[in-house]
């Protein structure tokens, strides 16, 4: 069962993300083994990254083992403003003591999408820790969520959605006429912990259909999230004003 954490507003939900993070990075330390974390993009993390770098939270959490990757990159140079790497780098890694060499960008530059995402599978085979399977396995994911119900790059009607063999996949969106680069539902279901963010009204039709009606007939991506480890949703009270 997934846990629901319903705030008052995006800052507070952000700010209590953000020491959920830092409680499950510092216990990591503690054991004396990395932490590994897969970026959303959209707007919705970006307080998040702003508490994550703000005192007092950012001094007390023990940022050298910390590894940061992307759960999925839009198909432009990491300088374009639609890249999730640029949003990360500005409201993130630029205000953080994370070496460069622990930050894992997904190439989505590359004309050939398809390359792009061998080469990232590449990374996160070789860095992250695996499953029996040999599937890699995150600390913690993090995802927003689209109005459609889509988890980063797994968007409806897209054949992402069945794609089991690879742990990263290229996917064409028709409803935006572009190409993605994103993770696939194996290794989201096998991180240890996922971070479902959501704040606003535009939120609250989605999330009542996802969380709060009994309808099962529209059986949206974030649905067929199978989580082996800890599912946590993070609301504001717009976002969740039809469960409440
Ligand atoms: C992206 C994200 C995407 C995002 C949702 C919600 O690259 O855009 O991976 O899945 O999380 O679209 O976006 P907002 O946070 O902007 O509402």
């Amino acid at each position: 069962m997934a846990n629901r954490n319903i705030y008052e507003d995006l800052d507070q939900l952000s700010t209590a993300a953000a020491l959920s993070i830092a409680k499950l990075i510092n216990s990591a330390n503690e054991m004396g083994r990395p932490f590994s974390i897969a970026l959303s993009g959209g707007s919705t993390p970006k307080r998040l990254h702003q508490c994550l770098t703000r005192s007092p939270t950012m001094e007390t959490i023990k940022w050298g083992g910390v590894k940061l990757y992307f759960g999925d990159e839009r198909t432009v140079e990491p300088d374009h403003e639609q890249s999730n790497y640029l949003m990360a780098k500005t409201t993130l890694f630029d205000q953080l003591p994370i070496p460069s060499e622990n930050i894992y960008r997904i190439p989505a530059e590359l004309e050939d999408h398809q390359k792009a995402a061998d080469l990232y599978q590449q990374t996160i085979i070789e860095t992250l820790s695996k499953s029996e399977e040999g599937i890699p396995i995150f600390d913690l994911v993090l995802l927003g969520i689209g109005d459609d119900g889509h988890i980063a790059s797994l968007f409806p009607n897209t054949p992402i959605l069945t794609e089991t063999a690879s742990f990263v996949s290229p996917v064409y969106v028709p409803k935006l006429d572009t190409w993605r680069i994103s993770i696939t539902y194996p290794v989201i279901n096998h991180a240890k912990n996922i971070f479902i963010l959501a704040a606003g009204t535009n939120k609250a039709d989605i999330i009542n259909d996802v969380l709060g009606s009994t309808n099962k007939d529209n059986v949206y991506p974030v649905q067929r999230i199978q989580p082996k480890g800890e599912l946590s949703w993070y609301l504001d009270r717009a976002a969740a004003k039809h469960i409440i």
